[in-house]
């Protein structure tokens, strides 16, 4: 198959296009808005006309929820309007189209969240990346919707690798605050893109929710990669998120599935397992990184 992955520089997209890789496909990597700013429609419908791909899958966002809640404008635009555009181009020609939605469509006051949980987003971030999904529904049939929590991986640019920056701080001997108060579920970025993979070579079309599986504090998370890496637990000091973030956050966005696993026949593991093949992973690449 021809898949088209966009944001394929960063955090996940890449793991996507290695994944489908791996398998044999051909994959078109669209790394960023230097190679195709997705947030124009003429250019987005051409470039996918001309590929005619059997899959997109639409990676690309701002992500950053203080960064969002401080431009709001632009933040529709990325998040939106440009998956807008990749919806018009996936249905013109009939590709099936994987939208990576998040956790932040929801309130986070009850946590769990099933897919056919009602939405309630807080922040910008939140609306804007369900008015995402709304557009993907309308405009294109056949479409993945995934929603998914809070990822740790290894690909992306560096400089905006959550736990590689974290993994700088702990090194140079710094005490990392992280918040008591704010709880969701964790997820590898190397089972996510597994699971799209399968996903995205059947037809059984929807909104799914894909973490792995329980939930933790920010603290709890930052404690098992700390520690995972042979740093003191000290090194991680519980705080209320609102001490050191500027948006509004969830206090618990943990998600469930009803569907991922009655549709595919597997879970995601558990998240402190994942973390674990994920040291092995850090652990075997760390010098090259
Ligand atoms: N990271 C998380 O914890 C998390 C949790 C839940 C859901 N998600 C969702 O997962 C997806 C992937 O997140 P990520 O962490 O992999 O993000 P990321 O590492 O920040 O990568 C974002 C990518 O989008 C590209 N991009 C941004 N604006 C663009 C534009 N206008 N045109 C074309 N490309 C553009 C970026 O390239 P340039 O900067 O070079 O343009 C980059 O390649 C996002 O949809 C996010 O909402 C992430």
């Amino acid at each position: 198959m021809k898949i088209i992955v966009t944001g394929a520089s960063g955090l996940l997209g890449e793991e996507i296009a290695d994944r489908f890789e791996e398998k044999g496909h051909e994959v078109i990597r669209l790394k960023g808005r230097g190679q195709l700013d997705l947030r124009e429609v003429e250019p987005v419908m051409s470039f996918v006309e001309k590929c005619n791909p059997d899959v997109i899958v639409h990676t690309a966002a701002i992500k950053d929820v203080d960064e969002a809640e401080r431009h709001p404008q632009e933040t529709f635009v990325t998040n939106t309007v440009a998956t807008r555009n990749v919806a018009l181009a996936a249905e013109k020609t009939e590709a099936k189209m994987v939208y990576i939605s998040t956790d932040a469509v929801f309130d986070g006051e009850k946590g769990m969240y099933h897919e056919y949980d009602e939405t309630g987003p807080i922040n910008v971030y939140g609306f804007s990346k369900l008015a995402g999904e709304r557009e993907v529904r309308a405009l294109c049939k056949r479409h993945f919707i995934v929603r998914t929590g809070l990822l740790f991986g290894l690909k992306g640019k560096p400089d905006n690798n959550m736990v590689l920056k974290l993994m700088k701080r702990w090194q140079n001997g710094e005490v990392v605050e992280a918040g008591i108060d704010q709880r969701c579920s964790n997820t590898y970025t190397l089972d996510l893109a597994e699971a799209i993979v399968t996903m995205a070579l059947t037809d059984y079309y929807g909104t799914y929710h894909v973490c792995n599986e329980g939930r933790a504090s920010r603290y709890e998370f930052y404690t098992a990669l700390c520690t995972g890496a042979g740093f003191s637990e000290e090194q991680v000091k519980g705080v209320k998120a609102s001490t050191i973030k500027f948006a509004r956050r969830h206090k618990n966005s943990s998600m469930t599935s009803l569907l991922f696993e009655r549709t595919f026949g597997y879970a995601l593991e558990n998240w402190e397992d994942a973390v674990e093949r994920f040291m092995v992973e850090y652990k075997s690449k760390k010098e090259e990184l």
